[in-house]
Formats: C-alpha cells, structure tokens, sequence
C-alpha cells in the first residue's frame, strides 16, 4: 500500500459525508439554524483551534468544509499527508454537529460528545498523572475476552480509555464497567465519533494551556507533550480509519495496529500479539506507572474512584445514618505501633450470623495509627481526607462523607471476589505508605465492628481529636501564619499558573488546603507546594504582599507580575481551567453570581458555567472573574477587598445548599446578618437580570446598598 494513497483517499470519503451530510442540514433546517455540540462555548473546538473561527450555525458548517479543503494539499511529503488527517478531523467535527442538529443522536450508554464542564472535571487528575494517560480503541476485536482484558488493565492504571466503534458493544458484553466517572467512554460506533475524543484533548489545550485558536502548530506541540494519549486499531482497518489515525499522529499520539500498515518510527507501530498491546502503547508513549502490590482480591485503582454502588447490588453498609461509622488517622510514638498489622474487633460481613441476611449493616470504627519522625499533628487530616479517596478507588466500594459521617458501601461482586474487612486495611497501608512514605514509617489499621466499643471509642478517642483539630482550624487566619505556599502542579497543563494558597483560601481545584501544601514541602521539598514568606505588605485590603510577587513572577516565568489575594478586580490570582466554580460580576445587581461545574443551566449573566469558565483559565489574569473552591465561598477573605462574602447575589440551588452553612456563619459574624442565603436568589426563583434584581429588592440584599462595585 502507499500510506499517503490510504490518508487521502480516507479523509475523501469524509468530505463527501460531510458534503451530503451538510447539503442536506441545509435543505431541512436553513443555513441559519443553530448547529453546535453539548454545552460548549467553543463552537466546534476542534474547528476553532486550527482555524480560529467558531462555527455556530448550519450556515457555518458549509463554511467549515471549504475550510477543510484547504488542508488538502496532494504532494508526496508525510507532513501534507498529515495535514490531510487534520482536515479528516475538521470534517469529523462537521459530520458529528449534523448529528447532533436533532439532539443526542447516540444510544444512552454512549457518551458522544463530552461538555466543557465534563473536560474541565478532568483537569486535576490529569496534572496530579492520577490519570497518566489516554487510551483510544478502535475497531473491533478480534477476541472479546482480549479486549476486556486490555481495558481493564488501562482501568486498572487509572488511564482514561475511549471506544470507538464495534469494541463498544464488546465490551458491554464482556461486563466492562463504563462511564465518565469510571474512565471507561464510548465516544460512538462510527469511525467519524473519534472526534469526540480529538476534541477533549484539544479542549484541554484552549482551557488549561490558554493555546490562541488558530495557532494549531501550538495546539499540536501542547497536545503532543502534555496530553500523553496513544491510539489502538484493531481489526482491520480502512483509509478511513487510517486518516483519522493521521491526525492522531499528527497531535503527537501514537497509533498501535493490529494489522500491518506501514511503520512511521515510534509514531506508527504495528503489534500483532494482542496480549501486549498495552504494553506496547504505554511504552510507545512513555507512560510509566509505579505498581503497589495491594494484598486484596479485587482492582484498586483511581479509574473506580467515581464508581457507585446501587442498593440492588449491594451486600454490606456501614454508616450512613443506617449505623455508627467513623475513621481517624492519629499520631503514635514509633514505640506503640507495629506496623502492618491489621486488626478486625467484632464480626466481619461473612460472619454466620448475616448468613441469609440481605444486606450486612454493622457499624465500623475504621482507626489508623500512624507513626514518624517526620510526621506532624498538623499532617493527621490531611492523611485522613485520603481515606476518602483509598476507599474509593477500591472497586466495588464507595466511600462517602469524612470523620464520623462517613459512609461506605460494598458490592455483591466484591464480596463474592473474597472481599473482607480486613482488605479495607490493606488498601490503606499500602496506599498511606505509597502516599506519604516521607513521614510515616509505620502503619496499623484497627476496625471495630461491635457497637459498644465503636460508641465508646467514638467518645473517648475520636471526638477529642477532632475537636482538638477543630479549634486549631479555626484559629488558622491567614493574619495567624508566617507563611503562605505556591502550588504550580497545574503547570504541567497550564504553564504560567500559580495558586496563592493560604489558611483561608485553599487552590481553586478545592483539593488543596494550607495544611495540604503544608505536607506536600515536607513530602517534596522541591516539589509543587514553596513557601511563600509574608513580606512586605503592599496593600492589606487587597492582600498585596511584595513576596508573593516575587515568587508568583519567578513560579509563571515572568508571565503573571502582581497578583493580589482577595480583589477579583485588582490583578486577581490566575485560573488554570480546573475551578470547582468561577464567578463573575453581576453589575446591575453590584454583585457577583458564583457558578458551580456541575451546573448546566443559565446564569443571570447571560452565560453558562462554560462560557463563563471560557473567559479565563490558563494562567491568565481576567479580573471581574475568577475560578475558585467551594470552600472559598464562606471564606471571609473571598473578594474581601470589593465588600466581600455580601456581594453574592446568585449561586445554583444545590452549591447555596453546600455552603450555607458555613457561609451563613461567616456572614453572621462579619457583617451581623442572619441567614444570608435566604437573600441569594438561585435558579428555582430566578434567572432572568430583572427578576433577579425584583427578588434582591424585595429580600433587602445588601449588595443593593454598596458601593458601586465598578
Ligand atoms: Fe492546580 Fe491550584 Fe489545585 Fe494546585 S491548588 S492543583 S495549582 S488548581
Ligand atoms: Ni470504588
Ligand atoms: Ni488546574
């Protein structure tokens, strides 16, 4: 064959569909009917990134094609070969939005095309290399067995795994546990859906990397060296298959075949032995992953940690207002512990008196001791909110909640696999010592099952810790510290980010506290988390210290000079695109409206969460926006320098719900105001600027009184 034959005659094919598919949008809906993928505020992303335009409507798409076919260039030089897939993808994303013109055009279990907020949820476990790398199967297979062999080993890494094609419907045969939350996403059944994954990755390089649409060479060198995706074809191929997996080298991502081609070294590669197509591809695209040997009969990895478990598939609870459940990581001398051990106190769920029992609800005292020379008191929660996510990332397991609200459930198929209490222990070690190894060199697990002793321990031992723990949090002010840290993990994505993180205002991702990068210096000393020493005071309204300038300008590399950590106005602190909420200026209300990722909706702003997030990230400074935590919202130094936590006018139902709380108590205190969030209006009362403004007169909101905020 000639390669180059193959990628041209492929990338026709696609413009013919396009042309018909269009032609006939056209016909049906008029060129100005709107034609664009599930929320986004990109248009067609992948479009817009190599051309810089966004393509909207019916009208466009038509556009779009001529646009295609000026990458169409016939020579007989791989890099106008290549240029051809790009086109091929232009062409794949103008077919996808024609399918999308009568809404989701793809069976439930498909994912199709992922929305903005769904890529930006990615974010953080991309650059923690949670998730080290991006699988995309095409095609189908050969030996169905294989094949759920060779996702569950990506699953079990924590990769993220898209199909495309007939390995889809394999793979529900084969029981393979698929969705966004378990890093499992069917893209579609047509070669053209692999789009829909093309444009994830280059998503990431407009939302986290701050790449100029219409810049593609940059989008290529963004995508080549930092979203670490390789491409699996197996079957046979066709040349259309052949000129989309043109664009994929083109991106940088290499293509693993299972029928010969062609070679092109390291980009194109041919692996018959389809028990080591894995292998192959994670060292094609230089992906390694350090292996802890876990004693327990079923999977542990990050891929299951959004895994739930339904009631009609569950064989054991613990907590969650059904019984008594709490866990606590405490320091002990070196002397009082013995590492490694593993202690069940009660009845285990196979015990015989739960045989016939539906489901086993016991209670559980999960308590960890922990013991260093390097570890801190300080360090104990940190360790603790980790529980969350090592008993999470067992599969069959869900673990909600923290301290003694927790809640765990465990899978039918996890017991049946032998799963015990005691693995739960297992996991633990094995991950608190792979985590934190720097300061704990011992570790024994306890867990309680009889009530008596978990009520008992609950009063004479965990309590006082928490409360112990309580009150140094409280008393954590950022008036209260020498120091303040740098987090620069995101700059694996976004380059020029840097988060300012203080004892009250934690990273915009939301996972990372004061006390958090207080633990990664000691894990890492050259690592992510510096210290930034309170130096020179600028200006103590707007949080300006000189140090934090300093660092904030050597960390971006000069990019970002001044930054400022309580103005959202005044050379507000940057966004890198993983921000659980943004929020933006309302200015006839004199207020902000806060956005949550996972809401869909409207804002009174006039724009989604999407096309809010789209107005900054990347590391750039937008002042009148800025992303931010969860937590960040009753902080008393959020935008403490416009007036502060008074200025909310608008937030989604649920996020009002999720701070209230807290967020009712800090304006209480600074202000005097009680029940604040009763005065925030929300989606189930208004969303339209005017009815949001009746609604704020009528309850007396008090940004209505304040200065004008611009
Ligand atoms: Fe990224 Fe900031 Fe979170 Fe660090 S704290 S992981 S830089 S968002
Ligand atoms: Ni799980
Ligand atoms: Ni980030």
């Amino acid at each position: 064959y000639n390669l180059f034959d193959i990628i041209y005659s492929g990338t026709a094919k696609y413009l013919e569909r396009a042309e018909k598919d269009v032609a006939k949008a056209i016909e049906e809906k008029g060129r100005d009917a709107e034609a664009k993928l599930p929320d986004t505020a990109y248009g067609l992303a992948t479009i817009y990134a190599i051309t810089g335009e966004k393509l909207l409507t019916v009208g466009d798409l038509e556009r779009g094609i001529e646009m295609a076919k000026e990458h169409i260039n016939r020579t007989n030089m791989l890099a106008d070969a290549l240029e051809a897939g790009v086109a091929a993808a232009m062409l794949c994303e103008i077919i996808q939005a024609c399918k999308y013109l009568d809404g989701n055009p793809h069976p439930e279990w498909v994912d199709g095309a992922l929305t903005d907020a769904v890529v930006r949820s990615f974010g953080v476990a991309l650059v923690t290399q949670d998730i080290p790398g991006v699988a995309v199967i095409i095609g189908e297979h050969k030996d169905p067995e294989q094949l759920a062999k060779t996702i569950k080993s990506y699953q079990n890494k924590g990769l993220q795994t898209y199909l495309v094609g007939k390995c889809i419907d394999q793979a529900r045969d084969q029981k393979i546990k698929m969705g966004v939350d378990l890093r499992v996403i069917p893209c579609g059944y047509e070669i053209e859906d692999v789009i829909n994954v093309v444009s994830v990755a280059v998503r990431a390089s407009i939302m986290f990397g701050n790449t100029p649409a219409g810049e593609w060479e940059k989008h290529r060198i963004y995508t080549r060296d930092r979203v670490f995706a390789f491409v699996n074809v197996f079957g046979d191929w066709d040349d259309k298959i052949i000129a989309a997996g043109a664009c994929a080298i083109d991106m940088g991502f290499p293509a693993i075949t299972e029928t010969y081609i062609n070679e092109v070294p390291t980009l194109l590669l041919n692996q018959p032995d389809l028990t080591k197509t894995d292998a192959t591809s994670l060292e094609a695209r230089g992906i390694k992953i350090k292996v802890t040997e876990i004693d327990c009969p079923v999977s542990v990895s990050s891929a299951f940690e959004g895994e739930r478990v339904r009631k009609d598939n569950m064989k054991a609870e613990f907590g969650g207002n059904r019984t008594k459940a709490w866990e606590l990581v405490h320091t002990v001398e070196l002397g009082d512990i013995e590492d490694h051990k593993i202690t069940v106190v009660g009845p285990d769920i196979d015990d015989p008196q739960f045989d016939g029992v539906d489901v086993v609800r016991i209670p559980f005292g999960l308590e960890i001791k922990v013991a260093g020379k390097a570890m801190q008191s300080d360090f104990e929660s940190v360790l603790e909110r980790r529980l969350h996510y090592f008993l999470n990332y067992i599969e069959g397991s869900m673990h909600v909640g923290q301290r003694n609200i927790c809640w765990v459930r465990l899978t039918k198929e996890a017991f049946d696999a032998g799963f015990r209490l005691r693995h739960f222990g297992e996991v633990v070690y094995a991950k608190m010592l792979d985590e934190f190894g720097k300061v704990v060199d011992k570790v024994e697990v306890t867990i309680y099952t009889k009530e008596e002793d978990v009520v008992r321990l609950e009063e004479e031992l965990v309590r006082p810790i928490y409360n112990v723990r309580d009150d140094r949090l409280n008393s954590l002010t950022d008036e209260s510290v020498d120091v303040f840290y740098t987090c620069t993990l995101c700059q694996s994505f976004a380059p020029s980010h840097v988060c300012v993180v203080t004892p009250e205002r934690l990273g915009l991702c939301g996972a990372v506290s004061w006390l958090d990068s207080k633990a990664t210096k000691e894990l890492d000393p050259t690592g992510p988390a510096q210290p930034i020493e309170k130096n020179g005071v600028i200006d103590e309204r707007l949080g300006a210290w000189e140090e934090v300038n300093d660092v904030v300008a050597k960390c971006s590399q000069g990019a970002v000079e001044k930054v400022t950590l309580y103005s959202i106005l005044e050379d507000p602190m940057t966004s890198c695109g993983c921000f659980e909420c943004i929020c933006g200026i309302m200015p006839e209300a004199n207020g902000v409206v806060i956005v949550n990722r996972e809401f869909g909706g409207m804002t009174p702003t006039g724009m989604t969460f999407g096309e809010l997030a789209s107005m900054t990230g990347g590391g750039v400074q937008t002042p009148g926006f800025m992303g931010h935590g969860r937590h960040f919202i009753s902080s008393k130094k959020f935008m403490a320098a416009e007036g502060g936590i008074e200025r909310i006018v608008w937030m989604p139902k649920e996020l009002k719900d999720d701070v209230a709380e807290r967020l009712n108590k800090s304006v209480q205190e600074l202000y005097g105001i009680e029940n604040f969030t009763d005065m925030v209006c929300d989606e189930t009362i208004a969303v339209d600027s005017e009815a949001v403004l009746e609604f704020l007169t009528e309850k007396g909101h008090p940004a209505l009184e304040m200065d004008p905020i611009m």
